[in-house]
């Protein structure tokens, strides 16, 4: 064990960062050391496909803490430093330049990074990633030169940047695998929603598409060649085929890794002095009575409370229901819950769907499992109550929009 006491925390991002300051509103007065690979310091990554994307934000407002913070807090901020290595028997970790850091505990909270195409041409310059805040302004110049991209991957990433190019009047054709954008995370009742919206903004969408090749001239990504011989121009090729939780030094310490760091409900590892947070955890959770694997900011958000909590000895546990959202055109929408892909067996509506105006749940034997509210505000707590309840709703009232839903979730 070091002699230090250092708390360190692998990762300077949401969770990273909201780790430290957790720390020190607990009153942790030790060394808190704060290490990441990007050169900025901690920031938020939900405005890198949307406001920040269209220009209506600016890069002021995307960081977690003001620049004085960390030094006002005593946060030894390391930034543009990578761990190589850790080593949970000296309780070290190794950064890139050799040296070491001697810990009393450890957060990983390494995120996670996007999947990359392989494929014929996915190396192209003009093939473009959306993670970073350079890549969201890479993305914000292509849109303000190009005349016409490609988006692959009608997931997350790949409709808000089909949204922002559309907003900066860009000609988009959205290339998707399965058979509606979100399928698996929607199923098809909802997920057709999105695909109306997207085509009545003029997108040229092609569901169950396979993508062969990336082309090339002059040496530049210049369309997409499909699998039944379509090529697509364009004049640049955005890829959101989702993302890979960064693992690689968990694994190679030897910690359980099962699609993320395995974590308990206090988010320790199978390591009892290394915790994990964010993207990268898959963690307990008691209500779901399953591992879960969140990769959303409400969950990189909240879960540094319980992991610092943890590694200061308090019997925490995590247990929110997951939260994430989106904003595209004029659609805002909430979710909240957790659904297994097909883990459903009914879907209920309340409201207008037609207008973009409703709430959708997704029911197993009757009991809500997750409800995402469109354009409807000020539902989620009592969304949050009916997924917490955990047993049969009142489908007639659920569907009601004249029944308040409180008295929904108290029935
Ligand atoms: C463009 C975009 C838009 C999004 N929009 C939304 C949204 O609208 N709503 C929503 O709910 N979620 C959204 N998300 C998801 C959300 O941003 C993530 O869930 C969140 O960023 C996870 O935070 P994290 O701190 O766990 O990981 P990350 O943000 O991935 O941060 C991990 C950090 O650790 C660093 N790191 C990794 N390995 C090492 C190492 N060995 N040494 C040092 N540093 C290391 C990484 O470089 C990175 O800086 C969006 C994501 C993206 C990319
Ligand atoms: N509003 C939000 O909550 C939000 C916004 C942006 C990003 N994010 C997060 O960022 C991460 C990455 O988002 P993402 O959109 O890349 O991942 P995703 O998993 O949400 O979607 C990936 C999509 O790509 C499709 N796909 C995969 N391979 C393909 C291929 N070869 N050709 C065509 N389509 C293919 C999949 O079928 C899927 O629809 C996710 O964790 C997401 O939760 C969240």
């Amino acid at each position: 064990m070091n002699e230090n006491g250092a708390y360190v925390i692998v990762g300077a991002s949401l969770a990273g960062a909201k780790a430290a300051e957790a720390l020190r509103a607990q009153g942790f007065a030790g060394p808190v050391i704060l290490i990441g690979d990007e050169t900025e310091r901690p920031y938020e990554r939900p405005p890198l496909s949307k406001g920040y994307l269209l220009g209506s934000e600016e890069r002021d407002s995307i960081y977690v803490h003001a620049p004085d913070w960390y030094d006002e807090h005593d946060v030894d901020l390391r930034l543009g430093t990578a761990v190589t290595s850790i080593d949970p028997a000296a309780h070290d970790v190794t950064l890139a330049d050799g040296s070491r850091i001697g810990y009393a505990r450890l957060l990983l909270a390494t995120g996670s990074s996007p999947r990359h195409l392989q494929l014929p041409g996915a190396d192209l310059p003009g093939v473009l990633y959306l993670r970073r805040v350079g890549d969201s302004e890479q993305i914000r110049a292509t849109f303000q030169a190009a005349s016409r991209v490609v988006v692959i991957g009608a997931g997350w990433i790949g409709l808000e940047a089909t949204a922002a190019g559309r907003a900066a009047n860009v000609e988009v054709t959205l290339l998707e695998a399965a058979d509606l954008p979100l399928l698996r995370v929607l199923g098809p009742e909802v997920a057709q929603v999105f695909a109306d919206l997207h085509s009545e903004h003029g997108v040229d969408a092609r569901y169950g598409a396979g993508v062969a090749e990336i082309t090339a001239a002059g040496g530049r990504a210049s369309g997409v060649l499909l699998a039944d011989g379509t090529h697509v121009a364009a004049d640049a090729v955005i890829v959101g085929v989702g993302i890979r939780p960064n693992t690689q030094l968990a694994e190679a310490a030897g910690l359980e890794v099962r699609n993320g760091i395995v974590v308990d409900s206090q988010l320790r590892t199978s390591d009892p002095d290394i915790f994990a947070a964010g993207d990268v955890a898959n963690a307990a959770h008691p209500l779901l009575g399953t591992h879960i694997r969140v990769e959303h900011w409400a969950n990189a958000l909240n879960q540094p409370q319980v992991a610092a909590r943890a590694m200061l000895g308090q019997d925490v546990t995590y247990d929110r229901v997951p939260y994430f959202y989106t904003d595209q055109y004029d659609l805002g929408m909430e979710y909240s819950g957790y659904v297994e892909p097909g883990g459903y067996d009914q879907v209920v509506f309340r409201g207008d769907v037609g207008k973009r105006e409703f709430i959708a749940f997704w029911l197993r034997s009757g009991r809500v499992l997750a409800g995402m509210n469109v354009n409807v505000w000020d539902v989620n707590d009592a969304i949050q109550d009916l997924v917490r309840a955990g047993r049969p709703a009142d489908i007639g009232k659920l569907a009601d929009p004249a029944v308040p839903l409180e008295e929904v979730a108290r029935a």
